[in-house]
Formats: structure tokens, sequence, C-alpha cells
């Protein structure tokens, strides 16, 4: 896993930006896995205004949202529908009809998953995942003690991620208790998996998911065995990294070639 710590969550919304401008440009039809929650709105804010003032052109582009509230109505302002929409979608030219993200309404939601899963893979797979963590090590929905093979599917949230999605909702009982998710191992097969974490409120969870076992009570942490796998984070989030001087090392010294992340693209 390659440690990238940046000095805020500005320079690193950047960064990550960077990165998937990199993907798009080489690569216009790319597939891209996207997130919602409050980690990657100032990376969207990045990608578009790129795509304002720099062309970047999302018309061939192809994305799939990790996640969405059972129950909840593409119009609902709380959805993650309403959330991409709000914070990326409706602001570049992405095509309507690449755009998928789970259907909280699904009748079968069984079927509905296993839809997504050949959807994604007709596509040809996700060129790169974004992500961001929970602080029980959560990626996607995929809480504690999920399987690391996991799909896409139902699951339950815990009291602390129904808490901590409050803040979307005016009352608590409005929270839904299920998502549907991608699995942990739907996310591993991104050809790319770049996870974004700031503030001292992630820096356990980044701890375990870096030099923690892997293991699927920090589910984050199978990202050890990702081949590309890029985090990057805030000063505050590597505040418990016990070796955050050797991943600011690496950084330092790369060639420029490999400046941005030592992954290479498609
Ligand atoms: C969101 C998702 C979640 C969030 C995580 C962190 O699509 O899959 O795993 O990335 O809960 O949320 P924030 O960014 O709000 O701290």
């Amino acid at each position: 896993m390659e440690v990238i710590i940046q000095p805020d969550l500005r320079s690193g919304a950047a960064l990550g930006a960077c990165i998937m401008e990199r993907l798009i440009r080489t690569k216009p039809n790319a597939v891209l896995g996207l997130a919602t929650g409050s980690t990657p709105v100032a990376l969207y804010c990045e990608l578009i205004r790129m795509h304002r003032e720099g062309g970047l052109d999302f018309s061939q582009v192809t994305t799939f949202n990790l996640d969405e509230y059972v129950g909840l109505a593409a119009k609902h302002p709380a959805s993650y529908h309403h959330f991409m929409n709000e914070n990326l979608f409706s602001h570049v030219n992405v095509r309507r009809d690449r755009i998928h993200i789970p259907d909280g309404t699904a009748k079968d939601i069984p079927a509905f998953c296993q839809e997504y899963e050949a959807a994604i893979s007709r596509a040809g797979g996700m060129d790169l995942q974004l992500l961001g963590i929970g602080h029980d090590g959560h990626i996607g929905f995929n809480e504690p003690s999920s399987s690391l093979a996991s799909r896409t599917r139902i699951k339950t949230l815990t009291e602390n991620t129904v808490a901590a999605n409050q803040r979307f909702f005016s009352s608590p009982q409005e929270v839904p208790q299920h998502v549907i998710t991608m699995g942990v191992g739907t996310i591993m097969e991104a050809r790319t998996c770049m996870l974004l974490a700031f503030g001292e409120g992630k820096a356990e969870a980044v701890a375990a998911m870096v030099e923690g076992p892997i293991t699927a009570m920090c589910p984050a942490s199978v990202l050890q065995l990702h081949p590309q796998a890029v985090l990057i984070i805030d000063e505050a989030a590597a505040g418990l990294l016990k070796r955050a001087d050797y991943y600011r090392r690496v950084y330092a010294n790369k060639p420029s070639f490999q400046q941005f992340s030592s992954f290479t693209l498609g």
C-alpha cells in the first residue's frame, strides 16, 4: 500500500483529483468507482474545476457508486443519488446512462445486486475505486465482520455508523438501518483503489488499516493485499502511524515520473 501524507485536506483532495484527472485523460472511457460522505467532497470540487477550466471530459466515463440506503428514493435529499448529483454529476458532462448507483427502492434486492455486479463486469471492471473509511474501518458499508470476499448485497449498518450518518437527516428516526453496498471482494477487483482519510477522527482506523493485521474486524485492512492501493491522508489522520516517517521518505524520494503515485494506471 502506498501511503501519501499531505499537509491538509485541501492538498490531499487536490492530489486525489490529479490522479483521477490523469486516469481520465489517459483513458477517456475510464470506469470509476465513486464514494459519498464528507471525505470526497473537496476532491469532487476539484474535478468540477478541472472540467470547467481545463476541459476535463467525462463524456465517455462510466461510474459505479459504492452504496445507497435501502428505502430511500433517488429524489430523497439524503440519498446518495442526490448527493452525487449535487456534488459531481450535475456539474460535469458525464452521461446519465453511464451513471450507476444502487437502487435503494429495488423490489428484489438480491436480483438487483446480482445485476449490479454483472453491470460492473460488462463495463470491464473498475479502473479506479475511490474510497473513504469509517471510524470502525469500514469501506463501502462493509462493516466489521463483513466477509473479505463479499459481493454487492444488503448490509445492516452498525449503531455507530447510523449515529455518524445522522447529520444528513433531520431526525435520528429517519436514518435507514440498511444499505446496498458493493462487497469487499467487489472493491478489491478494482485495478486501483484510492482511499482518502482526513482528520484526527480517522487516525485510529487508518493505523489499523495500514499497520494492523488483515482482519474482517477492520475491512479496510484487506487493502494491504491489493497490488495497487494508494492511501492519501492528512497529517492529522496520519497521527497514529508508527512508520509515518518512512512513508514520507518514500514519497519524497520518488523519481519525478512517479510523483503522483507509484501505481501504473489503466
Ligand atoms: C460512502 C462510503 C463510506 C464512507 C465512510 C466515511 O459511499 O462508502 O464508506 O466513505 O463512511 O464517511 P465520511 O467521508 O463521511 O467520513
